[in-house]
């Protein structure tokens, strides 16, 4: 399996990558839905949501500034540097689902992070975004017009904010390999975007140590943690 996903990966031009919570389990980041995902007996599905937001504003600051330590403190991992090193060698685009900012921190650049980044704030009147470390603890006051601030997170039951996915689905339609990464796929849009990749004749490969949505209908499925296999794969520093 590593040989046929090296071989479409050297006769690549255009790559496709997707990742989820799994790339940055060996950085120390819980994943969503596996084990280290509760705080104070609270699951992740049931705080982000607009509805815990707006029963209990304080409660979602302060589990976001709990999960914002926590990602501040991570470091990026061989798997997240191995991306990285991707942007030299292909034409590639970024799409992870990952709020915690490894990506970028790692030196990837060509990323688009769809569901948010965790030091970023909005203005839930005039959507103004502000980096966290500006604000005042508790339930911070939008600087501009002094409206409620909220974590830049797409939470469970929103909508992509417009135009992030078109960008993916335009260079899955042109890939020539779509990597997917530590991700269950069971949140549909990011899914949809390597299916496309697929339907369009990319070579999927998916990266995880489990079975995923993804894994059905991949043309590699290679089994195991991706801090190991990524730098199999695309190759280290
Ligand atoms: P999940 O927690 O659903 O899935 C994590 C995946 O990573 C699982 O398939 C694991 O098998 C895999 N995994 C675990 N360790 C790994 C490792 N070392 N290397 C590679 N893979 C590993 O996380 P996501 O699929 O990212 O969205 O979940 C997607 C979204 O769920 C999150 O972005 C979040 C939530 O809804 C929003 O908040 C909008």
């Amino acid at each position: 399996m590593l040989e046929a996903a090296r071989q479409a990966l050297g006769g690549a031009t255009r790559v496709l990558v997707v990742t989820g919570a799994g790339i940055s389990a060996e950085s120390g980041i819980p994943t969503f839905r596996g084990e280290g995902g509760l705080w104070e007996g609270f699951r992740a599905q049931d705080l982000a949501t607009p509805q815990a937001f707006a029963r209990d504003p304080e409660l979602v600051w302060r589990w976001y500034r709990w999960r914002r330590d926590i990602c501040n403190r991570a470091q990026p991992n061989p798997g997240h540097l191995a991306v990285a090193r991707l942007e030299q060698t292909h034409d590639s685009l970024l799409l992870t689902q990952n709020v915690d900012g490894l990506h970028p921190r790692a030196g990837s650049e060509r990323l688009v992070e769809i569901h948010g980044n965790i030091d970023t704030a909005r203005c839930t009147a005039c959507w103004t975004l502000t980096p966290i470390a500006e604000l005042d603890d508790g339930v911070p006051r939008c600087p501009r017009c002094a409206g409620t601030m909220r974590p830049h997170i797409l939470w469970f039951g929103e909508t992509y904010w417009e135009g992030t996915l078109d960008v993916g689905l335009a260079f899955a339609g042109r890939a020539d390999v779509c990597l997917v990464v530590g991700t269950s796929g069971m949140v549909t849009a990011p899914t949809s975007v390597a299916m496309h990749a697929k339907r369009s004749g990319a070579f999927v490969i998916d990266v995880n140590p489990n079975t995923s949505e993804v894994t059905r209908f991949a043309d590699a499925w290679l089994k195991g943690p991706s801090g190991e296999l990524l730098p199999e794969l695309i190759g280290a520093d």
